[in-house]
């Protein structure tokens, strides 16, 4: 049979077996169709369709082409990965651009393509197409991994002579009928990731953000999912667009596609233009598909676990000076909060905002990377040293991007500053952004960051970034700059990591604003909020773990009173938190008495004891019926042990509660049930003169099932306090 006769293939076009793929990994399947020569299409992307031999997959492929009726051209519309307007396709397009106004529309064909098992499990997808007539080149390259997550990007060529103007360039992957509901997120200044769900209607729901960073408000994990889908159930497909720049991601529906998820960078009018040969390169775009919002999540988690340069040694308790001290550098104090930190336990001191230059406060001093001579006269040493000493790691913060209009800096170098020729960008936190793109200041930076790394003996450094991005422009050309200022931050961090390869960074933007897997690739913890406020945490850390696993997460115990809310908490609550994330403390201990102290060091103990199991098993949560309690844990890998927080957000509708249920352990095996100390202590109606049967140290022995779909009777707790449950494996 000739290939323009065969019904599987896209009328006219060459076809042969290889140009269908079936990747699996991990409970996941991936149907790629290469027919025809046009870019590649996703005919299934989810749930493990088993071992298909040639035969069901082209019938796979014949069965999944529509009955051509009701599409804007004659014929079926294949919507490729990156989708084109030249097969019909009438929704947001893949790729957008022109040569002066020429060459808006392509029809790429593809020349060749490969199919590879990299050395860690990846499968790995390269498709090379063309679009000769329009004189553009095209890359992609899609990958499942190991984990079963599928990630894809491009790269765009441009092999004419005149200038390609590219004004943005998409990525999507297909999602069925059946997902109905859609979930991403918003957020704000001490607020992040705060989930808002809608139904997944005709249209398109775009999330773009031009914030220069990553953003709180980012849409951060788009998940597209059947009705009601939860933490345990209901198939969900989510995007996740890694780019620490404008970004762009969306769900679109139309009468023609059932749904199609997608991302790219968000780019300025004529921020990026290909000169003849120049190419640009896309982020990554992922997607995590499973049976509930867990399984999505534990794939990020497992794949970013597996990747050479994940932090593996234990996470530090960590002592972060902001909250205790603010801009009041005084050495006597600080030493004092490092005794008062060891003594609890910690293990490393990070060095907050104020040291450097004129900047006694927020207004100046941004820039000038020099240890201020008025509060440091012996610079830095006498505190290094006295932390070191302690046996702490040390650590400095720093904010590389910005700089104070009152800074020596910005007077030396008022052109190093991103802007528009004929004036400076409105101020925000009296900062403005340093034009990285602009090659001495990129010097200046890497020379000063470099001079303190090889002067004192610093192991992290908090990499703050505390402002968007307003009318950046690259000031000599005039020209939109985040794009630049992307990349040229992700090679700062690059070159810093190669000449100090011990040194760890995180990634911090006014709490979490810059928490993307892009920026992930070069750092090694976010900080997830400015909002210490343990409730909130709750929110936060739950939603930021969708993404990023426990060990990546920056979770401070903060002072009595939250200094973001005014909320009064229990030691308990603030430390039960931060418990699930990287611990760490963020109060003025040397206000702290005795019991407090006792009580904290406690929990850093407890910490010590459980970080192994936190940082490398899978976390879990129980779809709970009344919202105001919640339970979450994290399982071993093996199933062998875990470790639950009973969190009440708010009082119950029912008192008690009713049966709580435990998600994800072994349904068959036995588990030893007990309260977890300190989280053994019940603050709440009836704790004084009431008890519960199986809250004692012998606890209960119940199989995982019996948990998962029974539950138990948890201690009746006072709103906006927590107990922990370890459930261990009976042999
Ligand atoms: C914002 C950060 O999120 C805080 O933790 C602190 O480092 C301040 N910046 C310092 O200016």
């Amino acid at each position: 049979m000739s290939a323009a006769q065969r019904d599987d293939a896209v009328p006219g076009t060459p076809d042969h077996d290889t140009d269908l793929h079936h990747l699996r990994a991990d409970g996941v399947s991936l149907v790629v169709d290469l027919a025809g020569g046009t870019l590649p299409r996703v005919l299934h992307w989810g749930a493990d369709l088993g071992d298909l031999d040639p035969d069901v997959l082209h019938d796979l492929r014949r069965v999944s082409r529509p009955m051509p009726i009701g599409f804007p051209v004659d014929g079926e519309v294949p919507v490729a990965v990156l989708p084109e307007q030249s097969a019909g396709f009438l929704g947001t397009p893949g790729l957008t651009g022109t040569r002066d106004g020429r060459d808006f529309s392509t029809a790429f064909v593809v020349r060749e393509h490969t199919v590879a098992r990299l050395d860690d499990g990846t499968q790995r997808l390269d498709v090379h197409a063309s679009d000769a007539d329009a004189g553009l080149g095209l890359d992609l390259v899609v990958e499942l991994t190991a984990q079963g997550l599928l990630r894809q990007r491009a790269t765009l060529t441009n092999t004419a002579d005149d200038t390609y103007a590219l004004d943005g360039l998409l990525l999507t992957l297909p999602v069925p009928a059946t997902a109905t509901e859609l979930l991403d997120f918003s957020g704000r200044w001490a607020r992040e990731r705060s989930p808002q769900r809608t139904a997944f209607t005709h249209g398109t729901r775009l999330r773009d953000n031009r914030r220069g960073r990553t953003g709180y408000d980012t849409a951060f994990v788009l998940v597209a999912g059947t009705h009601g889908f939860g933490h345990r159930a209901g198939q969900v497909w989510g995007v996740h667009t890694a780019w620490s720049g404008n970004h762009r991601t969306l769900a679109e529906r139309s009468h023609y596609h059932p749904g199609l998820l997608g991302g790219g960078e968000l780019l300025t009018p004529g921020e990026v233009r290909l000169d003849a040969g120049g190419t640009y390169t896309s982020p990554w775009v992922y997607g995590s598909w499973g049976v509930g919002l867990d399984a999505l999540a534990g794939r990020f988690h497992r794949w970013m676990r597996a990747r050479p340069q994940h932090p593996r040694t234990p996470r530090p308790v960590t002592l972060n000076t902001w909250e205790a001290v603010y801009f009041q550098h005084d050495l006597g104090r600080l030493t004092e909060l490092a005794d008062a930190a060891a003594a609890i336990g910690a293990e490393r001191y990070v060095l907050d905002d104020g040291w450097f230059g004129s900047r006694r406060d927020d207004t100046r001093g941004l820039g000038d990377w020099y240890v201020s001579a008025d509060v440091w006269p012996d610079g830095l040493h006498p505190l290094v040293d006295h932390v070191t000493g302690l046996g702490l790691q040390f650590g400095l913060w720093v904010e590389p991007e910005m700089v104070n209009p009152d800074s020596d800096l910005a007077r030396a170098h008022p052109d190093w500053m991103l802007q528009v020729p004929s004036r400076l960008p409105r101020p925000a936190r009296h900062q403005q952004v340093l034009d990285l793109a602009h090659p001495e200041a990129y010097a200046y930076i890497l020379e000063r960051l470099d001079a303190l790394l090889r002067e004192y003996d610093i192991a992290y450094l908090k990499w703050d970034h505390n402002r968007d991005l307003v009318d950046a422009g690259h000031g000599r050309s005039g020209t939109a700059g985040v794009h630049g200022q992307t990349l040229a931050v992700y090679r700062l961090l690059d070159e810093l990591r190669e000449r100090h390869p011990g040194v760890e960074i995180e990634s911090c933007s006014s709490g979490g604003g810059r928490v993307d897997l892009e920026i992930l690739a070069r750092t090694d913890r976010i900080w997830g909020s400015d909002c210490i406020d343990a409730l909130e945490r709750q929110q936060i850390q739950r939603w930021t773990n969708l993404l990023v696993p426990l060990e990546l997460i920056g979770a401070h115990v903060g002072s009595g009173t939250a200094h973001s809310t005014g909320r009064r908490h229990a030691l308990s609550f603030r430390a039960g938190t931060a418990l699930f994330g990287h611990l760490g403390i963020e109060w003025d201990l040397r206000e702290a008495d005795d019991a407090q102290r006792a009580e904290l060091a406690a929990w850093v103990s407890a910490y010590k004891d459980l970080r192994g199991l936190l940082h490398t098993g899978t976390t879990v949560h129980a779809d709970g019926v009344d919202p105001s309690h919640q339970v979450h844990g994290v399982v071993a890998a093996d199933g062998s042990d875990a470790l639950f927080a009973v969190v009440a957000t708010a009082t119950s509708e029912s008192l008690p509660t009713g049966r709580l249920t435990f998600p994800g352990l072994d349904p068959d095996a036995t588990y030893h049930v007990r309260p977890q100390p300190p989280g053994d202590v019940v603050e709440g109606l009836g704790s004084h003169w009431l008890s519960l049967p199986w809250w004692t140290p012998d606890g209960a022995r119940l199989t995982g099932r019996v948990l998962a779909e029974v539950g138990l009777q948890a201690p009746v707790l006072f709103p906006e306090h927590l107990v922990l449950v370890r459930a261990t494996r009976v042999a």
